[in-house]
């Protein structure tokens, strides 16, 4: 049984609240390309709550995600002290309809970088909300370390490595 993050609210009252706070989040976004719109809300270690959508640009690839946004605002919000707990993401078409997603990969990684035990929770393809942990959603992550610290080969001198 997970922990209450904050006060007296038990964690699946908790994650219904991030839930609508979710949807709320997502009829904010700015998704005329592909019009679909999602929100995320996630709490915070300290018990605050912030929230994002995705914000789409003519030049596709700069698109941002519901997810890394509202990161973003609790990173602006409580500086590198920031730790997540918990969150929540959901997505709607353009007709207003449920369209169960899961995070996507980058997204993914940015939990993980500041919870990689939080709570995550969204929504199956039947529709049914799933809630796992951050780093069961991305197994052999990405994670930086200074050279000295692994086992690694050196790399042979590159005028070695050249043919001929
Ligand atoms: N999107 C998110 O906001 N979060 C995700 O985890 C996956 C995708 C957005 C990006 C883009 O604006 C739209 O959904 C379609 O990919």
């Amino acid at each position: 049984m997970r922990k209450p993050l904050s006060g007296q609210m038990s964690p699946m009252h908790e994650l219904t609240t991030l839930r609508a706070l979710a949807e709320q989040a997502s009829r904010q976004a700015y998704a005329p390309y592909s019009k679909l719109r999602v929100g995320a809300a996630l709490r915070s270690a300290s018990g605050q709550v912030y929230a994002g959508c995705n914000v789409e640009n003519a030049s596709f690839t700069i698109g941002n995600c519901a997810e890394r946004a509202a990161i973003a605002a609790a990173v602006q919000a409580e500086g590198q002290g920031f730790r997540l707990a918990a969150i929540a993401v959901t997505a709607f078409t353009a007709d207003g309809s449920v369209l169960p997603i899961s995070p996507c990969g980058a997204c993914r990684q940015a939990m993980v970088e500041f919870g990689p035990q939080a709570a995550v929770t969204f929504r199956q393809p039947d529709g049914d909300w799933i809630d796992v942990d951050a780093d069961a959603l991305l197994p052999f992550r990405f994670i930086l370390q200074q050279p000295q610290a692994t086992n690694a080969t050196p790399a042979p001198a590159l005028a070695q490595s050249l043919p001929g």
